[in-house]
């Protein structure tokens, strides 16, 4: 594995600043001592029905962001989002559990303010606390709509002084906290914490200047949530494997009948452009050979066919030991690997091979590896293979809507 560090990556590109992160102050590059700093983070966490933070790995990447800015004497004004509340208050997603994670990695003292503007905030400011989390900004109907009031009530009421975004992963959303906010600040008092510069180096090793061959995994349920990802893809990699649930429908754009698979009929025409598209373009595109079918996801009856010999009445729910072999062969000569969504229903241990397996593949690979979206990183973490991965991302839709080779909101409002 070839480990990410930031440094590497500047004197890599002997071109300028790379693009994603041109224009954008980084925390860690200003001055920015003694200031009341408000700080967008992604603290939207899993939990179990307990309520229990199951996975705090998102705390643990602002840490760095938030011990630089004590280290500069700031004050720490933290604020996040927790689920979809729709504008009212849901006890469930409040992010006073989130407070008292925090507080125990960071061991020190975190004032939670069960609201996001108002006195309450005015006054934990006035108060000798250095760090203070606010209640989850979805609580007011405000953040979503992208209101630039609510967004100046946040600004008056924390009396912050510069804006920190470290929030990669919701930085595809046009929200008050992610964009207007930022956009209220003078521009040299915005700012991209240290997570953020993290995302954004990484992804620009991607988009910039990849070192060849460039592969990307694909997998997951929908081609229709991937299709801006997947073109792009076309644009930038030598090889792109897909897998998961989304490969039957390009092999049934191929013609392979896939019984009771998952087919997104209404995307089986875009499937036949992007196989055309890499065709055309000489990408080589490998789709499994093989997969794991039962006849139902419950797994009875469970055994591996060839594509080509899937029964009318079972379904594919991993990919079989062929495609592993396959894919093994394809990626051994990347330098640079890039992987979004599972490659079965990895959650039940009969399907779970061929994600586990990917993750081997990117663990003992040399190549610059790039892991990001929702399920992708947990079954990372799962394997506990995350240190042996260059880079994985925080991101989930955010991770894709760069891939798509958006500009995010969170990002453009860091830079305008
Ligand atoms: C995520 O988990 O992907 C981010 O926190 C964004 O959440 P959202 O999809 O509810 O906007």
């Amino acid at each position: 594995m070839e480990k990410f560090d930031e440094d590497q990556s500047e004197s890599d590109s002997h071109k300028a600043k790379p693009k994603l992160a041109e224009g954008i102050r980084f925390i860690d590059e200003n001055n920015i001592r003694e200031k009341i700093a408000l700080v967008r983070v992604d603290f939207n966490v899993p939990k179990d029905e307990t309520g229990q933070i199951i996975d705090d790995r998102r705390i643990r990447a602002v840490l760095p962001t938030i011990n630089h800015l004590l280290d500069e004497r700031c004050k720490v004004i933290l604020l996040s989002h927790m689920g979809r509340p729709k504008g009212k208050i849901v006890q469930e997603l409040s992010l006073s559990i989130v407070s008292k994670r925090l507080s125990r990695l960071l061991e020190k003292e975190v004032l939670f303010v069960d609201d996001c503007i108002g006195e309450k905030v005015k006054n934990a400011v006035k108060s000798d606390y250095e760090i203070i989390l606010l209640e989850n900004v979805r609580f007011h109907e405000g953040e979503t709509k992208d209101d630039i009031n609510f967004a100046k009530l946040i600004k008056d009421s924390t009396g912050a002084n510069i804006y920190v975004n470290d929030a990669f992963a919701v930085s595809h959303r046009k929200h008050a906290s992610v964009h207007s906010l930022a956009k209220l600040f003078d521009k040299k008092d915005r700012f991209a914490g240290i997570l953020m510069k993290k995302e954004l180096l990484a992804m620009e090793r991607i988009f910039e200047n990849p070192r060849k061959p460039f592969a990307a995994i694909v997998g997951g349920v929908k081609v229709s949530d991937k299709i801006g990802a997947l073109r792009n893809l076309l644009n930038l990699v030598d090889k792109l494997l897909i897998g998961g649930a989304m490969a039957f429908t390009f092999l049934e754009a191929q013609g392979i009948k896939v019984g009771k698979s998952i087919v997104e009929q209404d995307y089986i025409e875009t499937a036949k452009v992007i196989l055309d598209e890499a065709k055309r373009k000489g990408i080589k595109l490998y789709l499994p050979v093989d997969c794991v079918v039962a006849r139902s996801i419950d797994g009875d009856e469970e055994k591996v066919v060839p594509v080509q010999e899937i029964p009318p009445d079972y379904a594919g729910f991993d990919i079989g030991p062929a495609t592993i072999v396959l894919f093994s062969e394809v990626l051994k000569d990347a330098r640079t690997i890039i992987w979004n969504g599972p490659m079965g229903v990895f959650e039940k241990e009969q399907f779970s091979k061929g994600t586990y397996s990917m993750v081997s593949i990117l663990a003992n690979s040399t190549a610059f590896t790039v892991v990001g979206g929702g399920d992708t990183d947990v079954a990372v973490s799962k394997m506990g293979e995350q240190h042996r991965i260059s880079y994985i991302s925080t991101g989930g839709g955010a991770f894709i809507e760069i891939l798509e080779g958006k500009e995010l909101p969170g990002i453009a409002a860091l830079r305008s």
